[in-house]
C-alpha cells in the first residue's frame, strides 16, 4: 500500500487548526486512513495526524508495540476528538516527531484523560487513556491545533537529537538503551 509524504515543520498544514469533518463523509476518508495508518508504520512512529500529512482534517491515527514500559497500544483511528484531561500532576517525558526529525524534548502531558470522538465508520466512541498512551493522544491531539512539542516544553535546554543524546547520555548498556524511555528511543508522533 501507498505511503504519503510527512509534511516537515515549516509545512503551513502543521501550523492551522484543522477542519471538522463532516460525518457523511467519513466513508470517503477510508483510503486516507489506511494510508496514514501505512506511513506511520513505515516511519516506525507511534502516532500519526492528518496535517502531518498535509491534510488539515481533525483526523488521527495511533499504534505502539509494547514494551518494558507500557503495554501494546492498539490500533485507533479518531475524528474530531475531543479531550478531557483527568486530576492529576503533570508527567514529563522524551518525545519526537515525525515532522521535526531526529530532535527530542522533555515534555510536560497530562498523566491521564478521556478521549471522545468517531471511528473510522463514524460510530462515536470513549476511551479512558493513561500514560504513554495518553501522551500519544495529547500530541496527536496538539497537531490538529497547530501546536507541535517543540510548544509544550517548559525548558528548551532539553531539546537535543537522539543520536547526541545516545553518544553523550546513553547508559551503554544495550538492554537498557532499548528502554522506550531513553531519550534516543523516545516514540515519533
Ligand atoms: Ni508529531
Amino acid at each position: 500500500m501507498a505511503t504519503l509524504p510527512i509534511v516537515r515543520l515549516g509545512h503551513p498544514a502543521l501550523r492551522t487548526a484543522a477542519e471538522a469533518v463532516e460525518p457523511a463523509a467519513i466513508p470517503d476518508l477510508a483510503p486516507l486512513i489506511d494510508a496514514m495508518v501505512e506511513t506511520m508504520r513505515q516511519a516506525a512512529g507511534v502516532g500519526l495526524a492528518a496535517p502531518q500529512v498535509g491534510e488539515e482534517l481533525q483526523l488521527f491515527v495511533y499504534e505502539a508495540a509494547g514494551g518494558e514500559e507500557h503495554a501494546a497500544i492498539p490500533l485507533t483511528v479518531v475524528i474530531n476528538p475531543l479531550i478531557t484531561p483527568l486530576p492529576g500532576e503533570l508527567v514529563y517525558d522524551w518525545e519526537g516527531c515525525l515532522s521535526i526529525p531526529e530532535l527530542r524534548g522533555l515534555v510536560p502531558r497530562h498523566p491521564a484523560l478521556k478521549l471522545s470522538g468517531l471511528d473510522r465508520d463514524g460510530k462515536a466512541f470513549e476511551r479512558h487513556a493513561e500514560g504513554f498512551e495518553a501522551r500519544i493522544i495529547q500530541h496527536e491531539f496538539d497537531h490538529l491545533n497547530g501546536i507541535v512539542f517543540l510548544d509544550r516544553m517548559r525548558d528548551l535546554r532539553s531539546l537535543a537529537y537522539s543520536e547526541e543524546l545516545q553518544r553523550y547520555f546513553g547508559s551503554g548498556d544495550e538492554s537498557e538503551a532499548d528502554a522506550v524511555d531513553e531519550p534516543a528511543d523516545a516514540a515519533d508522533e
